[in-house]
C-alpha cells in the first residue's frame, strides 16, 4: 500500500503583493513542498480584516495573492489552493477553539504586543499596553480579533490536521501556540485527537529577510520591501538606495548590520563564489558598496522578473482564479467538516 503523504497547510494574509521575505520565508518553500506531500494552501483573508483593510481593496488584495502563488510555480493541479473565508466550519472551529485559550496568553503574544503598540503609539514595555488598553475601551485598532489571532491561525492549521507548517521566523511563535492549544484541547477532553505540527525548511532553520533601510525585517508595514511585482527600474532603484555604512576602515572589520542585510539578501539570491567574492572584498577593504548592489540587484531580477511576467498574465483572469479557489474551497470543505464533526462530538455537542 503506498504510504500516505505528510500534509502542508499554509497561508499568507490578503494585505498587499507578496515581497521577497513571504517569497524566501514562504512561497519558495510552498513550490518546492508541492511534489513530495500533500499541500494545501489558502489566501488569509479572515486574518487581513484585524487591522482592517479597505473593504474596496480586500478582494482584490485576495487575487494579488492568488495570482501570485499561482506565477510562483503552485500548481493547482499539484496542491489545494483556497481562500479562507470560503471555509465557514474554520469560523466556527476558532469560535470553539477560543474557550479553551487564556486571554493572558493572547496579550504575551509578540505580534500582538507589536501590533497594539503601534496602534496606541507606546514604545514601551508590556505593563503599559496592558493599562493603555483597558484604559481605552473603545479603540477598535486593538479589537478582539486582533487579540484572538493565534486561535484563528491555530485552526487554520488543526482544521487539517497537518503535519508541516512552512512559515517563516516571525511565525514561530504563532505555531508554538497552535502546539499549545492542540495539548491543551487534548488533555482537556482527554484525547489525542490533535498532532503537534511543526515549521519546515530546507536549510536547518527559519528564514528572516531583512529590508532594505539598515534594520529590522522585510516587512509590509516597514516600507522597506523589494515586491514580486516591481518592475526592472523600480526595483533597481531600492536596492542601489539600500542603507550601507562608510565602509571598512581596517582589514577584518566587523560588518555592520546594514551591510550585513545586504549579504543576507545576497545569500538567498545569488551564486556562492559571487557571496564570496564580495564577502573577500569587505574583508581586504576593497569592497565597492555600489558594485555589490548592482550585483545584488541583478541577481534578485533573476529571480523576480519571470514571476512577474507571470503575475501580469494570470492576475485579469477571473475565471482561471475563481475555478482554482472553487475547486480549492470544495475539497477543503470536506476536510473541515469531517474536523468540525469531531471536535462538536468531543466537546459534547450533539444532534437532537
Ligand atoms: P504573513 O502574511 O505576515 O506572512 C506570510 C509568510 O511570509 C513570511 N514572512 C517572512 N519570512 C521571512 N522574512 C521576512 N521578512 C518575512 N515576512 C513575512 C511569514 O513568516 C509567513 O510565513 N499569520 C500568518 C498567516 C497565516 C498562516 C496561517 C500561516 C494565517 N493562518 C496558518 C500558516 C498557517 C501571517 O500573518 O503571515
Amino acid at each position: 500500500m503506498e504510504k500516505e503523504k505528510k500534509i502542508v497547510l499554509s497561508g499568507i494574509r490578503a494585505t498587499g503583493n507578496l515581497h521577497l521575505g513571504n517569497y524566501f520565508g514562504a512561497l519558495q518553500k510552498f513550490v518546492k513542498m508541492q511534489n513530495d506531500y500533500d499541500c494545501r494552501y489558502f489566501v488569509a483573508d479572515l486574518h487581513a480584516l484585524t487591522t482592517h483593510p479597505d473593504p474596496t481593496k480586500l478582494h482584490e488584495n485576495v487575487k494579488d495573492i492568488l495570482a501570485e502563488y499561482l506565477a510562483a510555480g503552485l500548481d493547482p493541479e499539484k496542491n489545494i489552493i483556497y481562500v479562507q473565508s470560503d471555509i465557514p466550519e474554520i469560523s466556527e472551529m476558532y469560535l470553539l477553539m477560543n474557550m479553551h485559550v487564556g486571554i493572558g496568553e493572547l496579550m504575551r503574544t509578540a505580534s500582538f504586543k507589536d501590533k497594539a503598540r503601534k496602534a496606541l503609539g507606546i514604545h514601551s514595555d508590556s505593563d503599559e499596553i496592558e493599562k493603555e488598553i483597558i484604559g481605552n475601551q473603545t479603540n477598535q485598532r486593538v479589537n478582539a480579533g486582533l487579540l484572538t489571532y493565534p486561535t484563528l491561525m491555530a485552526v487554520d492549521i488543526l482544521i487539517h490536521h497537518a503535519d508541516f507548517v512552512p512559515v517563516g521566523k516571525d511565525q514561530e511563535q504563532h505555531l508554538e501556540l497552535t502546539r499549545r492549544f492542540a495539548r491543551r484541547f487534548n488533555s482537556f477532553y482527554k484525547t489525542e485527537y490533535f498532532g503537534e505540527p511543526v515549521n519546515f525548511n530546507f536549510g536547518d532553520h527559519a528564514i528572516k529577510v531583512p529590508g532594505l533601510d539598515g534594520s529590522g525585517k522585510m516587512g509590509k508595514s516597514e516600507g522597506n520591501c523589494i515586491y514580486l511585482i516591481d518592475d526592472e527600474k523600480t526595483l533597481r532603484k531600492k536596492v542601489m538606495r539600500a542603507v550601507t555604512d562608510e565602509g571598512p576602515k581596517e582589514p577584518n572589520s566587523p560588518v555592520s548590520e546594514p551591510v550585513n542585510n545586504l549579504f543576507t539578501l545576497m545569500e538567498l539570491v545569488s551564486e556562492p563564489d559571487v557571496v564570496k567574492h564580495y564577502r573577500d572584498a569587505y574583508a581586504d577593504c576593497s569592497i565597492r558598496y555600489g558594485d555589490l548592489k548592482k550585483q545584488l540587484a541583478e541577481d534578485i531580477l533573476k529571480v523576480t522578473l519571470p514571476i512577474r511576467e507571470r503575475i501580469l498574465d494570470i492576475r485579469n483572469n477571473d475565471e482561471y482564479l475563481s475555478r482554482v479557489v472553487r475547486e480549492g474551497a470544495e475539497r477543503t470543505r470536506e476536510y473541515a467538516a469531517r474536523t468540525l464533526a469531531d471536535v462538536r462530538e468531543i466537546m459534547g455537542i450533539k444532534k437532537f
